[in-house]
């Protein structure tokens, strides 16, 4: 790269069209360094950001990065934006589970989220995304991760595979007014929309596991593959999934929920063709809502 500023400009636009479009770190990281010496490196950060990093505050250390083989910062401790004690995978767990357990309202499950520092997604995020829709929905959608314009609201669901989202619900008579409750498996936005570390989602597993026994819904439409292998511990990609009903449970739920897998609305936007598979599945949705059938159960 040359200090040219047209040159810098291009790799900028390449960057952001690559979605990273987020600085996550004030120091830069050396990957090719951490690749070729990972031992070294990880046990030194590079650069003096050991020294640096409480006075950073978001500062998380090195052993981050996908490098290490796809999901980022799967193990990783990382100090809570604002300083503090490191804070490791389990203990940003029990945590999450102790808060989680403590709320009694949708409410208070919220303020609860709010006040949580286990899930170094915070430290990027512009803004929580809670939910969105009527409280008392017998339908619960539950989604994967905000995305830019979700992270600036502060609401799930509210870009582009939002609108497409809601007309997919429209479709089947439902809307986030009256009939629906949108929230997803993640609370945070992952910067550039990467992929979320194993820890990140395992840290917002407890609330979102609350927030459906609060909700107690009647039906649950997972939208995506990762909102559904996460709370149905499935390892299928959402192709296989799709199409197919399972009964949601967890240890709060008054009563087992039946569950239908579509695919992701940011999925139709890239394969327009796919949408009648969406819409034989919202059909089937629709149908057994109409009968107060759960099909994972009566052969469906
Ligand atoms: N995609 C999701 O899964 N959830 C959102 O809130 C937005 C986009």
């Amino acid at each position: 790269m040359t200090g040219d500023s047209g040159d810098m400009a291009a790799v900028l636009a390449w960057l952001a069209e690559a979605g990273a479009d987020e600085a996550v770190g004030d120091v830069p990281v050396d990957r090719y360094a951490l690749a070729r010496a990972p031992e070294r490196a990880r046990a030194q950060p590079p650069d003096g950001a050991q020294g640096r990093r409480s006075a950073e505050g978001a500062g998380r250390t090195p052993t981050a990065g996908r490098e290490s083989g796809g999901a980022a910062r799967t193990d990783a401790l990382w100090r809570p934006q604002g300083g503090g004690e490191l804070v490791s995978a389990d203990a940003a767990q029990s945590s999450a589970r102790n808060l989680a357990e403590s709320a009694t309202t949708l409410a208070e499950l919220r303020g609860a989220l709010a006040r949580f520092d286990g899930c170094s997604l915070k430290d990027t995020a512009k803004h929580l995304v809670f939910a969105d829709g009527a409280p008392d929905a017998r339908v619960v959608v539950m989604g994967e991760a905000p995305g830019a314009e979700e992270d600036r609201q502060g609401k799930p669901f509210v870009g582009r595979s939002g609108q497409l989202l809601d007309r997919m619900l429209a479709w089947i008579g439902l809307t986030r007014a009256e009939s629906v409750y949108i929230t997803n498996v993640l609370f945070w936005r992952p910067p550039g929309n990467r992929t979320p570390s194993n820890a990140e989602k395992a840290a917002c597993l407890p609330f979102v596991e609350r927030h459906l026994a609060l909700k107690q819904p009647d039906y649950i439409l997972f939208a995506g593959g990762q909102a559904a292998q996460t709370l149905l511990g499935r390892r299928e990609g959402v192709l296989k999934l799709r199409g197919r009903w399972f009964t949601y449970q967890n240890a709060d739920l008054a009563r087992p929920v039946p569950a239908l897998v579509t695919l992701h609305p940011a999925y139709l936007l890239r394969q327009p063709a796919q949408k009648r598979l969406a819409w034989r599945d919202l059909l089937a949705f629709q149908d057994a809502m109409a009968q107060g059938r759960n099909p994972a159960e009566d052969g469906g």
